[in-house]
C-alpha cells in the first residue's frame, strides 16, 4: 500500500488561517527552532502514526552515515553535459517531472510524451521532484529499479536530470513514511554510474550556465522535516546536525548566488491546494515535530520566501501553478507531481492559482531567458502518449535581483 493512499485528505486549515499562521518559532527568528509544537489532538490517524513510528524502529540506519560519497560528487563517466548556452530559441528549457518512479504504463506514457516535447522545445536539462523509486526507494546502489523506473522510461531524454529525494525514496518498512533518510544515500551513489541521474549529494545547487549563471537551481531534501514518523536517528532529527547544516547551506547559497533567477526545488511543497495540504499542516495531523511539516514551513518562511522566484515541488500528484503573494514575498509555488499518478480531481484548498489541474497526468517545461521566466504545463493522455499544452505563465521581474558585482 502506498502511504499517499493510507492517509485520508482533510482540509484542516483554511487559506486565511495558513496565511496568518506564523512560523513554529518567533517571527523573524532565523535560527533553528528549539521547541516544536505539541500534538493538538489524538485521533485515529495520530495513533496510526505512532504505530508507524514504532515500526520504523525496526529499520533504523547506522548512525553517522555519510549523506554523499566523494566519488558521487565527481559525476558519472560520459554523463550528459549541462547546457552552457541558451538553445536556438534564446532560452534554457528545462523539463520538470515529479513522483514518476512507478515503473507503470502511465510513467512510460508521460515520459514518451515529454520526449517529443523536449525535442521540439530543445530541452537541455530535466528535473525530477522526488518519489523517484516507488514504494520504498532502491534496495542498493545498483538496484534494477533504477533501470525500470528511471533509465528505460526516460530513454531519449538525454540530458542531466537534477534529482531530489522524496518520502518514498527514504522509506524502509513502511512505504512512504520517510522514516529512513539514510536510504537516500543509495540514490546519491547511483549518480556515480548514470549518465542521466544527477544527485552529487542530498542537497546541492546548479548554476546555469556555470560560468556566468542566468538561473541557479537549489535542490533541497525536505524529507526529515516532513516524514510521517518521528526521526529516530539523531543525525536526521528535525533539530539535528543534518537539517541545521542544510538550512545554513541554503541560506548562504541563496545569498551568494549571482544568478538573475533562483529556483528552489524539493519534494514537499510550501503551498499546495492538493489533498496533502501546505507545509505546516500536511495531512491534518502531526507527530511531535514531524508529519505536518511545521519546521519545513519555518524554513520556507525564513530562508526561501522572497528570495527565490520559484519553488518546484511534487508529493501531490497534481499540476499547480500558484500565484505569488505578499505572504510568500513574491515567490511562486509550482506543484508538478503528476508524472505517473493522478489525484482525486478536486482542490482541497484555495490558494490563488494561475492554473491548476487535479485530474490529469502531466509535466511542465520551464523556460528561462534574461527577459522572462516561463512555465508551460502539459497534460498527457496515457492511452495515446500525447501531450497537450494546457497553460502558460510568464513572469518578467525577479523577486530578488543580485547586487551589482562591484557593490
Ligand atoms: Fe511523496
Amino acid at each position: 500500500m502506498c502511504e499517499d493512499e493510507l492517509i485520508p485528505p482533510q482540509a484542516d486549515m483554511t487559506e486565511q488561517e495558513w496565511l496568518h499562521t506564523g512560523s513554529a518559532t518567533t517571527a523573524g527568528e532565523p535560527s533553528m527552532p528549539t521547541t516544536g509544537r505539541t500534538v493538538p489532538f489524538v485521533n485515529r490517524r495520530t495513533l496510526l502514526g505512532g504505530a508507524m513510528a514504532g515500526a520504523a524502529l525496526a529499520v533504523l540506519p547506522s548512525p553517522g552515515q555519510s549523506p554523499a560519497s566523494a566519488a558521487a560528487r565527481r559525476g558519472a563517466p560520459g554523463a550528459f553535459p549541462f547546457p552552457e548556452h541558451p538553445n536556438g530559441k534564446g532560452e534554457f528549457a528545462i523539463l520538470v517531472t515529479g513522483d514518476a518512479g512507478t515503473g507503470d504504463e502511465a510513467q512510460y506514457a508521460v515520459a514518451a510524451a515529454a520526449r517529443d516535447v523536449c525535442q521540439a522545445e530543445r530541452v537541455g536539462l530535466a528535473v525530477g521532484l522526488g518519489d523517484n523509486i516507488y514504494e520504498n526507494g532502491p534496495e542498493s546502489d545498483d538496484d534494477s529499479e533504477f533501470q525500470d523506473k528511471f533509465e528505460k522510461p526516460n530513454s531519449g531524454i538525454d540530458v542531466p536530470w537534477l534529482m531530489v529525494l522524496g518520502n518514498h525514496d527514504c522509506s524502509g518498512l513502511i512505504p512512504g513514511s520517510g522514516g529512513d533518510p539514510s536510504r537516500g544515500d543509495r540514490e546519491v551513489a547511483y549518480a556515480a554510474t548514470s549518465r542521466r541521474w544527477y544527485m552529487p549529494s542530498r542537497y546541492y545547487s546548479v548554476p546555469l550556465p556555470a560560468a556566468d549563471p542566468l538561473v541557479e537551481f537549489f535542490a533541497i531534501d525536505t524529507i526529515p522535516w516532513s516524514s510521517y514518523v518521528a526521526q529516530i536517528d539523531p543525525r536526521y532529527r528535525w533539530d539535528g546536525p543534518y537539517m541545521r547544516e542544510q538550512r545554513n547551506w541554503l541560506d548562504g547559497a541563496l545569498r551568494a548566488s549571482r544568478a538573475r533567477w533562483k529556483v528552489v526545488f524539493g519534494h514537499h511543497p510550501y503551498l499546495n491546494n492538493g489533498k496533502h495540504g501546505s507545509a505546516g499542516s500536511y495531512d491534518g495531523f502531526e507527530i511531535g515535530n514531524y508529519t505536518s511539516g511545521v519546521h519545513l514551513k519555518d524554513m520556507y518562511d525564513s530562508v526561501v520566501a522572497g528570495r527565490a522566484d520559484l519553488i518546484l515541488s511534487g508529493h501531490d500528484h497534481t499540476l499547480q501553478i500558484l500565484e505569488p503573494t505578499a505572504r510568500t514575498g513574491g515567490t511562486r509555488q509550482v506543484v508538478c507531481g503528476a508524472s505517473a499518478k493522478t489525484e482525486d480531481g478536486k482542490a482541497h484548498f484555495a490558494h490563488p492559482a494561475a492554473w491548476q489541474n487535479f485530474s490529469d497526468h502531466g509535466f511542465m517545461v520551464l523556460k528561462v531567458s534574461g527577459a522572462r521566466l516561463t512555465i508551460e504545463a502539459y497534460t498527457v493522455d496515457v492511452a495515446t502518449r500525447k501531450a497537450t499544452l494546457a497553460h502558460r505563465t510568464r513572469q518578467t521581474r525577479p523577486v530578488s535581483a543580485p547586487a551589482p558585482a562591484h557593490a
